[in-house]
């Protein structure tokens, strides 16, 4: 009789493992009425910014406004170009304009959003993974945490208190001091 092969690899992992669940604790708000007057008038400078992007070849406008520890706000909106990977978002674009005009002050609050020639962005624009990590690195050379305001053109706003509920398990300088 033939035996049936043990895969010894898949049975440690029976052996070992746990099963370990992450808990991600975010604000959700219907609409950007609800939120605190600091919080609105940063989304409203975020939208401002959005409808200056230069993005002829998404023509999705996507705007940034970042609220520095020195009640500065400084805002930016995604620049693409032709060659397509030379392009940059939003979030980036705010991020390195705030730290290389104030160097070192830390960015308390990011209010993002978008609009789009082609539909209704009627949900909150997720930031993508790479100004998740740029967020990342501004937060963690800072003494506390910077909050991340979602939006669309209309609808549900998110608050998220920390960048790791964006990004767990990110890696930043911590990780090169153990
Ligand atoms: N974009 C941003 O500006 N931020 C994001 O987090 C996601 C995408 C821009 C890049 C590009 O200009 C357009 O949106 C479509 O991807």
């Amino acid at each position: 009789m033939k035996r049936k092969a043990i895969n010894f690899e898949r049975l440690s992992d029976l052996l070992y493992m746990k099963n370990v669940s992450l808990n991600i604790n975010y604000q959700e708000f219907d609409n950007e009425q609800e939120l605190a007057e600091e919080d609105r008038i940063l989304l409203s400078m975020a939208r401002a910014a959005a409808g200056n992007a230069y993005a002829p070849y998404s023509r999705f406008w996507v705007g940034a406004a970042v609220r520095l520890a020195n009640e500065v706000v400084v805002t930016g909106n995604n620049q693409e170009n032709a060659a397509y990977p030379s392009g940059m978002c939003a979030e980036r674009v705010a991020l390195y304009a705030a730290s290389a005009r104030y160097p070192g002050i830390p960015v308390l609050t990011i209010a993002i959003t978008a609009k789009s020639a082609s539909f209704k962005v009627d949900y909150p624009i997720p930031p993508c993974g790479a100004c998740r990590q740029v967020m990342a690195e501004y937060e963690t050379s800072g003494p506390g945490s910077t909050r991340v305001i979602l939006s669309g053109e209309k609808g549900k706003v998110l608050i998220f208190n920390e960048i790791s509920s964006l990004l767990p398990f990110m890696f930043s300088k911590k990780e090169m001091n153990h």
